[in-house]
């Protein structure tokens, strides 16, 4: 076992490090507040090659293995969990799938420039659609549906929740085929947003995470070549639980760039804040909670990088995904609201961020499947 990081994967920190202070801490307060899409920031990030992270060279990718993703996001996830999962969305739900399932021919037209962020100078992202109004955990009970029509696809629904929905170029949607056969009638079509039939619908107003444009897409009759069905007949379900399972180290990292970022802010705080005659980190009420989040943090952490070592060494990594987001994102929350109660009435106004980061620690609980969704993948593990 080898705990140590190759000079690469600590170049990469590095960078998203530098990324984080330099280009996402200014203007990270009004964003949230404004609710206003980092577009420069995501061209930024489209620019280091970290939208297409895991990607192969030849599909226009930066090639790096997912400890790398890990760290960087973890960085990114410190200052700007908005920007972060727009990053992760693109990376783990959209190209990883394409990459992974995707024909030759998929992968040429739209991998390549989704792997750079870009397409003809312009910014150029993914979005994941599963979620509906009436299908969340229940991911197989879709009722959008997809009747074949022989020479393309006939795709009608509403799909909920979509992280990128607004600022995505090509969404990657799950839908009933056959409805008879439940989760293996259902398929995932590549569709592009200006296609006739795709509405964009008003963005969500949203407790945290607020920078990231999530929307509900609606789908009127829109005609889908057959050659963008992703994978074999009724592998659409499949597809998005292989995917999902990447996802989660995605968000797991998210969740622990959150804690991280939280433990960070507490601590300096405490170091300078002065009560009863001395610095409120020499009081153990304080002191305690910061050695019980650094604890947590670390063990979000090793969760974290044991599930992205699995996945780069070619090992099942669906059970250690489920364990690393349920973890981190628990911690997420918990940090971030005793970085709040340490940071005491700073902490619940904006300047200090540590409000913020409660808000977005929130959303980590719930999507990429909610902590009970990961609590049935685990408890299912054991039942085996
Ligand atoms: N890999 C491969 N196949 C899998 C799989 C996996 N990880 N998990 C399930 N399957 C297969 C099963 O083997 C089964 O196939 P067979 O019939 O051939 O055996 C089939 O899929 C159906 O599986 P289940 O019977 O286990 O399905 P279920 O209805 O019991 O659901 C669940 C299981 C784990 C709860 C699943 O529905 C789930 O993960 N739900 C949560 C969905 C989710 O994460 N949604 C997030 C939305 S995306 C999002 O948030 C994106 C964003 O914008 C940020």
């Amino acid at each position: 076992m080898d705990f140590q990081f190759t000079e690469e994967q600590l170049m990469i920190q590095q960078a998203a490090r530098d990324f984080a202070q330099n280009e996402c801490l200014p203007g990270v307060i009004e964003r949230d507040e404004q609710q206003k899409f980092p577009k420069e920031q995501v061209e930024k990030l489209a620019d280091l090659g970290f939208l297409g992270m895991m990607v192969k060279p030849e599909y226009g990718g930066a090639g790096m293995d997912t400890v790398s993703y890990v760290l960087a996001l973890e960085e990114i996830s410190k200052v700007d969990a908005s920007t972060a999962v727009i990053m992760s969305v693109n990376n783990s739900l959209v190209c990883y799938g394409l990459q992974a399932f995707g024909t030759e021919e998929q992968k040429q037209k739209y991998l390549a420039p989704l792997a750079q962020g870009k397409k003809d100078g312009e910014l150029y992202i993914g979005a994941f659609m599963l979620s509906e109004p009436e299908a969340g955990s229940d991911a197989t009970s879709q009722r959008t549906t997809a009747e074949d029509k022989r020479d393309h696809y006939l795709l009608n629904g509403t799909k909920n929740w979509i992280t990128n929905g607004g600022s995505a170029s090509v969404y990657l949607v799950m839908a009933q085929t056959d409805v008879a056969k439940g989760s293996k009638g259902i398929n995932t079509f590549i569709v592009e947003k200006n296609w006739p039939g795709v509405t964009v619908a008003a963005k969500e107003n949203k407790l945290g995470i607020r920078a990231s444009d999530t929307h509900t897409v609606m789908f009127t009759d829109v005609k889908v070549p057959k050659e963008n069905r992703v994978g074999d007949d009724g592998f659409g379900f499949k597809f998005a639980m292989k995917t999902l399972e990447g996802g989660r180290i995605g968000i797991a990292a998210q969740a622990l760039g959150i804690a991280a970022g939280a433990l960070e802010l507490a601590t300096n705080y405490a170091k300078t804040r002065k009560a009863f005659g001395t610095e409120i980190i020499n009081h153990q009420a304080i002191s305690f909670k910061l050695a019980d989040m650094a604890l947590k943090v670390e063990a979000s952490r090793l969760l974290c990088l044991k599930a992205a070592w699995l996945k780069d060494t070619g090992q099942d990594y669906s059970l250690a995904s489920s364990m690393a987001k349920l973890y981190a994102s628990e911690t997420a929350m918990w940090s971030a609201v005793e970085a709040v109660q340490i940071h005491g009435g700073y902490g619940y106004v904006k300047e200090y961020h540590v409000e913020r980061m409660m808000r977005d620690a929130k959303i980590t609980q719930i999507y990429e499947g909610t902590s009970e969704v990961q609590r049935i993948v685990i408890s299912r593990s054991l039942m085996k």
